[in-house]
């Protein structure tokens, strides 16, 4: 049987014929590195949160707060990490999270496709963001036979939302993820100070201006035709900013269920009478998330709101992000009682740094460290590690 950590062997084994690993090997070094890659407007986006990034940096503290306790005598040669989720088998509890502008953060400018490619390859599933600079089909086409996920930032325009939910789930998406924290932007001064938001200038609308519905308002009311819109994005950037977010309520995600067959996941959520609630109206899984620090600043580590969505949620699947950097932080969130963890920001850098290739290093990288983790501590599979491997470190 083969391990995620088996990637190492990969490693060592090229070094024997003098071939060092082409990416750097810490998230330190790879958001380093990628600093180098990037266009300034682009890092200032993707790096920068919100007011004075306070709730960005204790995502990432909260987990040095927990220690994982090793257990020994356990046999744990063979690791299986997989997870079935929705009447899928994942390969490992982990997923890319939907990014916005992924797409620009890749050298060819292609980022979203490159990021399901890498997911085909891996087998960790992808989530495409409404705003992409590739059309929701052609990404969920390159995720291949991976499970894949369409994000939506719910609109203002009930016609589009349904039009969106309709074509994620003709083109085969494997669950819908409303992200609920995100219908107005959070004050964020790094992209404030160069006056920079992508999107007003025309970038990763494409799942707009390709949109029936969306094409056809737009036409009726300033007379552009969808050739026109396609060609140039930016002509619909004041149409698009007016609806782009509506503040979703529980008649929506009613609404929701009603029309998709595809499951229904809530991201954004802290609280666990949110979780409670989501749970009776029925939606299938929960996305613990504050959004990686980027929408409200002053508030509580993701991490830390983790164990009581968990138990609010009962059997409904949970899935987290916010702050993961290492396999050590997937591992912790897993014993934390979270079904799936999602990467935002690493994989973001390893699509600056090489692409599809690159994004495909970050993962193997932090799912052979959680493997490697998981086999020195004696944790065979999932269901051996609870909230009992896990210490208060203070
Ligand atoms: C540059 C960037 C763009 C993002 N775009 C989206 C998005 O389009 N939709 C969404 O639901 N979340 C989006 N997020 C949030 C991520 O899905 C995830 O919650 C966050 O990255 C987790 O924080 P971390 O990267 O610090 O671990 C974005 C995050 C970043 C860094």
């Amino acid at each position: 049987m083969s391990n995620f950590g088996d990637y190492q062997d990969d490693i060592y084994g090229q070094g024997l014929a003098g071939v060092l690993p082409s990416y750097p090997m810490t998230y330190a070094d790879w958001e380093a590195h990628a600093q180098q890659a990037l266009p300034p407007t682009v890092l200032s986006y993707v790096a920068g949160g919100s007011g004075d990034e306070h709730t960005q940096r204790a995502n990432v503290e909260a987990f040095k707060h927990w220690g994982l306790m090793p257990r020994m005598l356990a046999a744990a040669t063979d690791r299986d990490l997989s997870v079935e989720l929705w009447g899928r088998k994942w390969v490992a509890p982990m997923f890319f999270a939907p990014i916005g502008v992924i797409a620009l953060c890749a050298q060819d400018g292609h980022g979203d496709v490159a990021s399901a490619q890498a997911s085909a390859r891996t087998g960790v599933p992808y989530m495409t963001s409404t705003l992409a600079v590739s059309p929701l089909e052609e990404i969920r086409r390159h995720a291949g036979d991976t499970p894949a996920f369409f994000q939506l930032y719910f609109p203002q325009d009930r016609d589009l939302a349904e039009s969106f939910i309709l074509r994620a789930e003709k083109a085969g998406y494997d669950g819908l993820v409303i992200t609920l924290d995100t219908w107005i932007f959070g004050w964020r001064p790094r992209d404030l100070t160069i006056s920079n938001f992508p999107f007003l200038r025309g970038l990763c609308l494409t799942n707009y201006v390709t949109d029936p519905v969306f094409q056809q308002k737009f036409k009726a009311r300033s007379g552009v035709s969808a050739d026109a819109l396609r060609a140039n994005p930016r002509l619909a950037a004041d149409y698009w900013h007016g609806l782009f977010g509506h503040s979703v309520t529980w008649e929506d995600i009613d609404w929701v269920r009603s029309i998709t067959r595809m499951p229904v996941i809530l991201k954004g959520i802290s609280h666990p009478d949110d979780a409670r609630r989501a749970v009776d109206a029925g939606v299938d899984g929960i996305y613990c998330s504050n959004h990686g620090g980027r929408q409200a600043n002053g508030g509580l580590p993701a991490l830390d709101c983790l164990p009581d969505v968990v138990a609010a949620a009962g059997d409904t699947p949970v899935l987290f992000d916010s702050g993961i950097r290492t396999g050590a932080d997937i591992v912790k969130a897993l014993a934390m009682g979270a079904s799936a963890v999602g990467i935002g920001r690493p994989y973001v850098w390893g699509a600056a740094l090489g692409g599809s290739k690159g994004i495909e290093h970050v993962a193997r990288s932090l799912l052979a460290e959680a493997d490697l983790i998981m086999a020195v501590d004696g944790y065979r599979n999932l269901k051996e590690l609870t909230i009992d491997a896990l210490r208060p470190t203070r």
